[in-house]
Protein backbone atom coordinates (compact mmCIF):
# COMPACT_ATOMS: atom_id res chain seq x y z
CA UNK A 1 0.00 0.00 0.00
CA UNK A 2 1.06 3.43 -0.91
CA UNK A 3 0.75 5.74 2.35
CA UNK A 4 2.98 8.77 1.12
CA UNK A 5 2.89 11.64 -1.05
CA UNK A 6 5.31 14.17 -2.15
CA UNK A 7 4.05 17.59 -2.98
CA UNK A 8 6.65 19.83 -5.22
CA UNK A 9 5.94 23.74 -4.60
CA UNK A 10 9.34 25.10 -4.73
CA UNK A 11 9.21 26.77 -8.00
CA UNK A 12 9.32 30.38 -9.12
CA UNK A 13 6.29 30.71 -11.02
CA UNK A 14 7.31 33.71 -13.46
CA UNK A 15 4.58 32.84 -15.85
CA UNK A 16 2.54 34.09 -13.55
CA UNK A 17 4.15 37.51 -12.30
CA UNK A 18 3.69 39.79 -11.28
CA UNK A 19 1.24 38.10 -8.65
CA UNK A 20 4.02 35.40 -7.53
CA UNK A 21 6.78 38.46 -6.56
CA UNK A 22 5.95 38.21 -3.24
CA UNK A 23 3.18 34.74 -2.71
CA UNK A 24 3.85 31.12 -3.76
CA UNK A 25 1.52 30.48 -7.17
CA UNK A 26 -0.14 27.70 -4.91
CA UNK A 27 -1.68 30.18 -3.29
CA UNK A 28 -3.07 31.32 -5.86
CA UNK A 29 -6.77 31.05 -4.74
CA UNK A 30 -9.72 29.30 -7.15
CA UNK A 31 -12.66 31.03 -6.05
CA UNK A 32 -11.15 31.08 -2.58
CA UNK A 33 -9.29 27.67 -1.77
CA UNK A 34 -5.24 28.12 -2.84
CA UNK A 35 -4.62 26.04 -5.61
CA UNK A 36 -2.08 23.68 -3.36
CA UNK A 37 -5.30 22.96 -1.12
CA UNK A 38 -6.96 20.76 -3.87
CA UNK A 39 -4.19 19.16 -4.52
CA UNK A 40 -3.90 18.03 -1.09
CA UNK A 41 -7.13 16.73 -0.85
CA UNK A 42 -6.93 14.99 -4.06
CA UNK A 43 -3.75 13.16 -1.71
CA UNK A 44 -6.79 12.71 0.80
CA UNK A 45 -9.71 11.55 -1.18
CA UNK A 46 -7.09 8.75 -2.59
CA UNK A 47 -5.81 7.31 0.98
CA UNK A 48 -2.88 8.85 1.53
CA UNK A 49 -2.42 11.39 4.67
CA UNK A 50 1.26 11.47 4.87
CA UNK A 51 2.50 14.47 2.46
CA UNK A 52 5.73 15.95 1.97
CA UNK A 53 5.55 19.96 0.08
CA UNK A 54 8.75 20.98 -1.18
CA UNK A 55 8.95 24.39 0.10
CA UNK A 56 11.29 26.83 -0.95
CA UNK A 57 11.66 31.23 -0.65
CA UNK A 58 9.05 33.32 0.27
CA UNK A 59 6.63 30.37 0.65
CA UNK A 60 6.07 30.41 4.16
CA UNK A 61 2.30 30.95 3.78
CA UNK A 62 1.61 27.17 2.66
CA UNK A 63 3.32 26.21 6.01
CA UNK A 64 0.60 28.46 7.17
CA UNK A 65 -2.69 27.54 5.50
CA UNK A 66 -2.17 24.30 6.73
CA UNK A 67 -1.40 25.28 10.42
CA UNK A 68 -3.48 26.11 13.08
CA UNK A 69 -4.19 30.03 13.26
CA UNK A 70 -5.85 30.57 17.16
CA UNK A 71 -6.74 33.79 16.80
CA UNK A 72 -8.80 33.89 13.34
CA UNK A 73 -10.29 30.39 15.25
CA UNK A 74 -11.19 32.36 18.68
CA UNK A 75 -12.08 35.40 16.99
CA UNK A 76 -15.11 32.92 14.49
CA UNK A 77 -15.98 31.60 17.68
CA UNK A 78 -16.71 34.36 19.56
CA UNK A 79 -18.42 36.21 16.37
CA UNK A 80 -20.38 32.55 16.11
CA UNK A 81 -19.11 31.63 12.68
CA UNK A 82 -19.73 28.16 12.54
CA UNK A 83 -19.29 27.15 9.46
CA UNK A 84 -16.27 28.94 8.19
CA UNK A 85 -14.63 27.57 12.01
CA UNK A 86 -15.29 24.28 11.01
CA UNK A 87 -13.68 24.86 7.63
CA UNK A 88 -10.76 26.13 9.12
CA UNK A 89 -10.69 23.13 11.17
CA UNK A 90 -10.99 20.71 8.57
CA UNK A 91 -7.65 22.34 6.38
CA UNK A 92 -6.00 21.93 9.61
CA UNK A 93 -6.87 18.15 10.35
CA UNK A 94 -6.76 17.41 6.53
CA UNK A 95 -3.51 15.29 6.64
CA UNK A 96 -0.60 14.56 8.12
CA UNK A 97 1.83 17.16 6.15
CA UNK A 98 5.73 17.50 6.93
CA UNK A 99 7.46 20.54 4.99
CA UNK A 100 11.77 20.43 3.30
CA UNK A 101 12.95 23.29 1.26
CA UNK A 102 14.61 23.32 -1.68
CA UNK A 103 17.57 25.48 -0.95
CA UNK A 104 18.34 26.25 -4.88
CA UNK A 105 15.71 25.86 -7.42
CA UNK A 106 17.68 23.15 -9.67
CA UNK A 107 14.06 21.78 -11.38
CA UNK A 108 11.33 19.15 -10.37
CA UNK A 109 13.83 15.82 -10.62
CA UNK A 110 15.85 17.96 -7.26
CA UNK A 111 12.85 18.70 -5.66
CA UNK A 112 11.99 15.06 -5.95
CA UNK A 113 15.53 14.63 -4.71
CA UNK A 114 14.33 16.47 -1.35
CA UNK A 115 11.99 13.46 -0.74
CA UNK A 116 14.75 10.79 -0.54
CA UNK A 117 14.69 10.19 3.38
CA UNK A 118 11.48 10.98 4.00
CA UNK A 119 9.93 8.58 1.65
CA UNK A 120 13.02 5.61 2.46
CA UNK A 121 12.38 2.56 0.45
CA UNK A 122 8.52 2.53 -0.26
CA UNK A 123 7.13 3.81 -3.15
CA UNK A 124 5.20 7.50 -3.17
CA UNK A 125 2.78 9.74 -5.04
CA UNK A 126 3.82 12.61 -6.94
CA UNK A 127 1.28 15.72 -7.47
CA UNK A 128 2.54 19.00 -8.89
CA UNK A 129 1.28 21.82 -6.22
CA UNK A 130 0.55 23.94 -9.43
CA UNK A 131 -1.64 21.44 -11.81
CA UNK A 132 -5.38 20.89 -10.42
CA UNK A 133 -6.91 17.93 -12.17
CA UNK A 134 -10.87 17.87 -11.90
CA UNK A 135 -12.32 14.13 -11.83
CA UNK A 136 -14.85 11.59 -10.79
CA UNK A 137 -12.26 9.31 -9.67
CA UNK A 138 -9.40 10.88 -8.01
CA UNK A 139 -6.40 10.92 -10.46
CA UNK A 140 -3.81 9.80 -8.03
CA UNK A 141 -6.18 6.94 -6.81
CA UNK A 142 -6.60 6.05 -10.92
CA UNK A 143 -2.41 5.80 -10.46
CA UNK A 144 -2.38 3.80 -7.81
CA UNK A 145 -4.96 1.35 -9.31
CA UNK A 146 -2.31 0.95 -12.10
CA UNK A 147 0.11 0.26 -9.95
CA UNK A 148 -1.74 -2.17 -7.79
CA UNK A 149 -2.44 -3.84 -11.40
CA UNK A 150 1.19 -3.66 -12.80
CA UNK A 151 3.56 -2.95 -10.14
CA UNK A 152 5.71 -0.71 -11.92
CA UNK A 153 6.07 3.11 -11.95
CA UNK A 154 3.09 4.65 -13.22
CA UNK A 155 2.59 8.26 -15.31
CA UNK A 156 -0.45 10.15 -15.86
CA UNK A 157 -0.60 10.91 -19.42
CA UNK A 158 -2.98 13.29 -20.97
CA UNK A 159 -3.30 14.25 -24.68
CA UNK A 160 -2.29 17.92 -25.87
CA UNK A 161 -2.33 19.59 -28.83
CA UNK A 162 0.32 19.07 -31.06
CA UNK A 163 1.47 22.75 -31.43
CA UNK A 164 2.11 22.66 -27.79
CA UNK A 165 4.07 19.37 -27.42
CA UNK A 166 7.11 21.92 -26.50
CA UNK A 167 5.88 22.81 -23.45
CA UNK A 168 5.60 19.24 -21.63
CA UNK A 169 7.62 16.05 -20.94
CA UNK A 170 6.22 13.57 -23.85
CA UNK A 171 5.78 9.81 -23.76
CA UNK A 172 5.78 6.80 -26.34
CA UNK A 173 5.15 3.55 -26.14
CA UNK A 174 3.11 0.14 -26.71
CA UNK A 175 -0.78 0.13 -25.65
CA UNK A 176 -1.49 -2.76 -23.11
CA UNK A 177 -5.11 -1.62 -22.94
CA UNK A 178 -7.05 1.50 -24.26
CA UNK A 179 -5.35 3.78 -21.30
CA UNK A 180 -2.44 1.86 -20.28
CA UNK A 181 0.86 2.37 -22.01
CA UNK A 182 3.95 0.49 -21.46
CA UNK A 183 7.10 3.03 -22.13
CA UNK A 184 9.76 3.18 -24.33
CA UNK A 185 10.59 6.54 -24.19
CA UNK A 186 10.06 9.83 -22.46
CA UNK A 187 11.61 13.42 -23.77
CA UNK A 188 11.45 16.55 -21.68
CA UNK A 189 10.27 19.70 -23.82
CA UNK A 190 10.81 17.99 -27.05
CA UNK A 191 9.97 20.07 -30.50
CA UNK A 192 7.32 19.04 -32.35
CA UNK A 193 9.53 17.33 -35.32
CA UNK A 194 11.33 15.84 -32.04
CA UNK A 195 8.31 14.71 -30.52
CA UNK A 196 6.86 10.96 -30.46
CA UNK A 197 3.56 11.53 -29.74
CA UNK A 198 1.32 14.04 -28.41
CA UNK A 199 1.11 12.52 -25.17
CA UNK A 200 2.08 14.87 -22.42
CA UNK A 201 2.71 13.85 -18.49
CA UNK A 202 0.21 15.16 -16.45
CA UNK A 203 1.44 16.35 -12.78
CA UNK A 204 0.76 12.84 -11.02
CA UNK A 205 2.80 9.77 -10.90
CA UNK A 206 3.62 6.58 -8.48
CA UNK A 207 7.71 6.81 -7.79
CA UNK A 208 9.39 3.39 -6.64
CA UNK A 209 12.00 4.43 -4.61
CA UNK A 210 14.65 3.47 -7.66
CA UNK A 211 14.59 7.20 -8.99
CA UNK A 212 16.67 8.71 -6.19
CA UNK A 213 19.72 6.07 -7.66
CA UNK A 214 18.17 7.57 -11.43
CA UNK A 215 18.30 11.02 -10.29
CA UNK A 216 22.00 10.71 -8.69
CA UNK A 217 22.76 9.93 -12.80
CA UNK A 218 20.91 12.77 -14.17
CA UNK A 219 22.68 15.56 -15.73
CA UNK A 220 21.51 18.51 -15.60
CA UNK A 221 19.01 18.61 -19.55
CA UNK A 222 16.62 21.40 -20.83
CA UNK A 223 16.73 24.87 -18.68
CA UNK A 224 19.72 23.77 -17.18
CA UNK A 225 18.01 21.92 -14.37
CA UNK A 226 17.38 18.03 -12.94
CA UNK A 227 14.37 16.69 -15.16
CA UNK A 228 12.22 14.13 -13.05
CA UNK A 229 11.57 12.95 -17.42
CA UNK A 230 15.87 12.75 -17.71
CA UNK A 231 15.87 10.66 -15.04
CA UNK A 232 12.95 8.44 -15.41
CA UNK A 233 14.08 7.76 -19.32
CA UNK A 234 17.46 6.82 -17.28
CA UNK A 235 15.34 4.08 -14.95
CA UNK A 236 13.57 3.09 -17.91
CA UNK A 237 16.24 0.60 -19.17
CA UNK A 238 16.65 -0.73 -15.40
CA UNK A 239 12.74 -1.23 -14.94
CA UNK A 240 9.23 -0.51 -16.60
CA UNK A 241 6.84 2.23 -16.56
CA UNK A 242 3.90 2.56 -17.53
CA UNK A 243 1.74 5.59 -18.59
CA UNK A 244 -2.16 5.91 -17.66
CA UNK A 245 -4.17 8.22 -19.84
CA UNK A 246 -6.22 10.09 -16.96
CA UNK A 247 -9.89 10.43 -16.80
CA UNK A 248 -10.27 13.88 -15.77
CA UNK A 249 -9.24 17.28 -17.10
CA UNK A 250 -6.26 19.33 -15.89
CA UNK A 251 -5.61 22.86 -15.06
CA UNK A 252 -1.54 24.40 -14.72
CA UNK A 253 -2.57 26.94 -12.64
CA UNK A 254 0.65 28.70 -13.38
CA UNK A 255 0.01 30.00 -16.74
CA UNK A 256 -2.66 32.78 -16.60
CA UNK A 257 -4.97 31.24 -19.43
CA UNK A 258 -5.39 27.77 -17.75
CA UNK A 259 -6.09 30.01 -14.22
CA UNK A 260 -8.53 32.18 -15.65
CA UNK A 261 -10.63 28.91 -17.01
CA UNK A 262 -10.05 26.87 -14.10
CA UNK A 263 -12.05 29.94 -12.29
CA UNK A 264 -14.71 30.00 -13.97
CA UNK A 265 -15.38 26.41 -15.01
CA UNK A 266 -14.86 26.38 -10.76
CA UNK A 267 -17.67 29.00 -10.16
CA UNK A 268 -19.93 27.52 -12.07
CA UNK A 269 -19.81 23.64 -9.96
CA UNK A 270 -20.80 25.69 -7.35
CA UNK A 271 -24.24 25.96 -6.05
CA UNK A 272 -23.90 29.41 -4.68
CA UNK A 273 -22.10 31.14 -7.77
CA UNK A 274 -23.36 29.23 -10.43
CA UNK A 275 -27.06 30.79 -11.14
CA UNK A 276 -25.59 34.60 -10.76
CA UNK A 277 -22.23 33.63 -12.27
CA UNK A 278 -23.89 32.24 -15.31
CA UNK A 279 -26.43 34.62 -16.48
CA UNK A 280 -22.96 37.65 -15.25
CA UNK A 281 -21.33 35.32 -18.47
CA UNK A 282 -24.39 34.94 -20.84
CA UNK A 283 -24.32 38.97 -20.46
CA UNK A 284 -20.99 39.49 -21.05
CA UNK A 285 -20.81 37.22 -24.41
CA UNK A 286 -24.02 38.38 -25.63
CA UNK A 287 -22.84 42.44 -25.33
CA UNK A 288 -19.53 41.32 -27.21
CA UNK A 289 -21.66 39.82 -30.17
CA UNK A 290 -24.14 43.21 -29.98
CA UNK A 291 -20.59 44.66 -29.77
CA UNK A 292 -19.09 43.07 -32.99
CA UNK A 293 -22.00 44.09 -34.85
CA UNK A 294 -22.24 47.27 -34.25
CA UNK A 295 -17.87 47.11 -35.12
P1 LIG B 1 7.15 24.50 -13.25
O1 LIG B 1 7.73 23.77 -14.38
O2 LIG B 1 5.77 25.02 -13.44
O3 LIG B 1 8.18 25.64 -12.84
O4 LIG B 1 7.15 23.51 -11.99
P2 LIG B 1 8.04 26.96 -11.98
O5 LIG B 1 9.42 27.46 -11.81
O6 LIG B 1 7.29 26.73 -10.71
O7 LIG B 1 7.13 27.96 -12.85
P3 LIG B 1 7.55 28.95 -14.03
O8 LIG B 1 7.87 28.11 -15.22
O9 LIG B 1 8.72 29.77 -13.54
O10 LIG B 1 6.32 29.80 -14.24
C1 LIG B 1 6.22 22.46 -11.80
C2 LIG B 1 6.09 22.18 -10.30
O11 LIG B 1 7.35 21.80 -9.76
C3 LIG B 1 7.75 22.67 -8.71
C4 LIG B 1 6.90 23.94 -8.92
O12 LIG B 1 6.67 24.60 -7.68
C5 LIG B 1 5.61 23.41 -9.53
O13 LIG B 1 4.67 23.02 -8.56
N1 LIG B 1 9.22 22.92 -8.78
C6 LIG B 1 9.80 23.30 -9.95
C7 LIG B 1 9.97 22.75 -7.65
O14 LIG B 1 9.43 22.39 -6.56
N2 LIG B 1 11.32 22.99 -7.71
C8 LIG B 1 11.94 23.38 -8.87
O15 LIG B 1 13.18 23.58 -8.84
C9 LIG B 1 11.14 23.54 -10.01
Amino acid sequence: MIKKAVIPAAGLGTRFLPATKAQPKEMLPIIDTPAIQYVVQECVDSGIEDILIISGKGKRSLEDHFDKNFELETRLQEKEEEALYTHLKHIENLANIHFIRQKELNGLGDAIYHARFHCGQEPFAVLLGDSLIDSAIPVTQQLLDSYEQYGYTVIAVETVPWENVSRYGIVDGDNLSTRVMQLTRLIEKPSRKQAPSNMAIAGRYILTPQIFKALEKTPRGKGDEIQLTDALQILLKEEGIIATLIEGKRYDIGNKMDFLKTTVEFALKRKEFAGEFEDFLRETINRLDEDRKEH
